[in-house]
Parts: structure tokens; sequence; C-alpha cells
């Protein structure tokens, strides 16, 4: 079928009840045109589903979106079968698996992570980063020491089933550098951005990185403006995807100044996507993805390539949307 009329069909199929949300089968694919009232929580990825459930219980009982979205990462990052992010996630390529994370209040406030080892949960370090001290980030072994000093909780890692892939892999591989295959079958990152009651907005975003990464490499994910960007005259954005692509165009915060100057949040996200795509000649695994929520209650995403969505949650949905994107793999 053609692709609008399949992303009509199921928008009739799934506003009319027909199809539950998510259940391991077909995701349904609909062009989001509504405008949500109330908290709302978005996030990219199908492990979006249960970080926004975790998430929502925040919001459902008048919490901020800033909290909200830092309990659905937590949710993420505990994951022991997730790839990507938090304690399941691969490690760099002298096996140390680091972990970058940031959160933003739709206040101006800002914290983050980055590099961090043997730390449970990296997006509540951001969190405390922005609370406890003076400072936007702290990296490496700082960061580490900060952790400690805050009671937060270690893990080794990498856990021995991922320790077993990375060996396998430092067998397999000669050249080092290579890109990963970023997609719902590998995806990538935690990107959280919600409205609470009171209509603020906040962010989250938490990742173990580019799998097999140089030591010391950080992506877009603990990068304020490039991963996550959040503002409560405007909404929120967030990013997955090769974070070196996102970094080089400030991809989070350009979506939201798109949005300032009267963008929808799908526009905003397609004009990043199509700059990414001007500016970078080699596309070959160059997928990066973006969604982003306005004030006005639109919500929206957009990826280089096919293949990406994100989980939304509010009152009455709890579903996976897929994006529209510029091509297929
Ligand atoms: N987007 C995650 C990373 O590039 O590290």
């Amino acid at each position: 079928m053609e692709r609008r009329k399949f992303i009509q069909a199921g928008s009739l199929i799934v506003a009319a009840g027909l199809i539950k949300p998510f259940q391991g089968a077909e995701i349904p694919v609909y062009s989001f045109e509504e405008r949500i009232e109330g908290p709302m929580i978005i996030s990219t990825w199908i492990h979006g589903l249960e970080a926004n459930r975790a998430g929502w219980s925040i919001l459902e009982n008048g919490g901020s979106a800033l909290d909200a979205t830092v309990a659905g990462a937590m949710q993420t990052e505990s994951d022991v079968a997730n790839r990507s992010v938090g304690i399941g996630g691969r490690p760099d390529r002298t096996g140390h698996v680091t972990l970058d994370a940031c959160v933003m209040d739709g206040d101006g406030r800002s914290g983050a992570v980055g590099y961090l080892e043997g730390i449970a949960h990296p997006a509540a370090v951001a969190k405390a980063v922005m609370e406890k001290t003076p400072h936007a980030m702290l990296v490496g072994s700082g960061a580490r020491q900060f952790a400690l000093d805050n009671g937060f909780a270690t893990i080794k890692t990498p856990l021995p089933e991922v320790k077993k892939d990375y060996l396998q892999w430092r067998k397999e591989n000669k050249e080092l550098i290579k890109r990963p295959k970023i997609n719902h079958e590998n995806h990538d990152t935690i990107g959280l951005i919600a409205r609470d009651a009171q209509g603020r907005f906040g962010g989250t975003c938490t990742t173990s990185g580019w799998a097999y990464k140089m030591p010391g490499r950080l992506g877009d994910s603990p990068i304020i403006g490039a991963g996550l960007f959040v503002d409560n005259e405007v909404g929120a954005a967030t990013a997955t995807g090769l974070g070196e692509a996102i970094i080089r165009v400030a991809g989070s915060a350009i979506v939201v100044e798109l949005m300032r100057g009267g963008m929808k949040p799908s526009e905003a996200c397609k004009e990043v996507v199509m700059r990414i795509i001007r500016k970078n000649k080699d596309l070959t695994g160059l997928q990066c993805g973006f969604i982003a929520m306005d004030r006005q209650g639109n919500v929206g995403g957009f990826s280089v390539y096919n293949g990406f969505n994100f989980a939304l949650k509010t009152q009455t949905r709890d579903e996976m949307v897929d994006t529209e994107f510029d091509r297929k793999w």
C-alpha cells in the first residue's frame, strides 16, 4: 500500500480502537495530527513504551516532567537486555562500558555525565550534577567519584554475555571504527521528553554510546543542545542515532529554535535531519532521528532512514508512532 494511505488507514484503525497498542507484532503506523491536552511523555524507540509507563506514574501524580523523564530513563538503564543503554550496554573497544547522560529542565537548568563507568544510573547522576554542583557536566573518573560520593549504586560491567560478544567482536574486527547499524532491531539511546500537568517541560537522554567506540569518545547524548534541549517557552526535543552527526548540527537545540520560529515538531525535526543529510556525503549507516513536542500539544519526529519510531503516553494513549523519514535502508 502506498505509504500515505497506509498511514491514514492505520490512523483510522487505531482511532477506532481496532488495533491494541504494540503487542510485539506489527507496529501501528499513523501520522499524528491531534493536539494533546494535559501531561504527555514521548521516548525514542520501542524501549520507550516501558520507560514512558515508569514516567507516567510520576506525571499522573502531579510530579514534574523532569522527574518523569529521569524515572523513565532509569527504567531502561536497568534493563539487562538492552545493549545501547545502561548496565547492559556494549563496551568501548578496550572493553570498558562507559555511559553518557544528560537532563534538562524547561527553566534552563541542566546536568550531564560522560564516560561514566560502573555506575548503574547515569541519568540520575546527571540530575544530581544539575542540583548539587555549580557545573553542567562531569566526565570520566571525576563523574564516577561524584556518583560514589553521593551514594549512587555501582554495577560491574560489562555483563558476562556482553563481554562474550565483545571478545568475539575483537577477534573478528581488524577495522576498529565501523559505523553501527542503528535501527529498531539495534536501537540506540533513549531520549525522553515530557510535559507535566503544570505545563512545564523536562527531558533526559541516556546511552552507552557507539558500540566499540574509541576510548574517550562522547556522542550527542550527554551534550545539551545536541542530544537534548528543553525550553518552557517553546517545548522540547531529543535525538537518537549517530552522535557525531547530531553534534555537528547542534541538533536538538536547532529543533527547538525552529519550533520557536513557528514550525511544528515534525517539520522542525525534518529540517534538522535534512541539514544532516546535506552535510554528510556518506550516509551509509548514518541513521539519526529526532522527536519533539511543543507548548500547543503537538508531537512529532523525523529520521534519515525508515525504521525509527517513538513511544507516546498520554491520559488516553500508550503506543508506538512511526516517524516519517527521508530514505529507505
Ligand atoms: N546517540 C548516541 C551516541 O551517538 O552515542
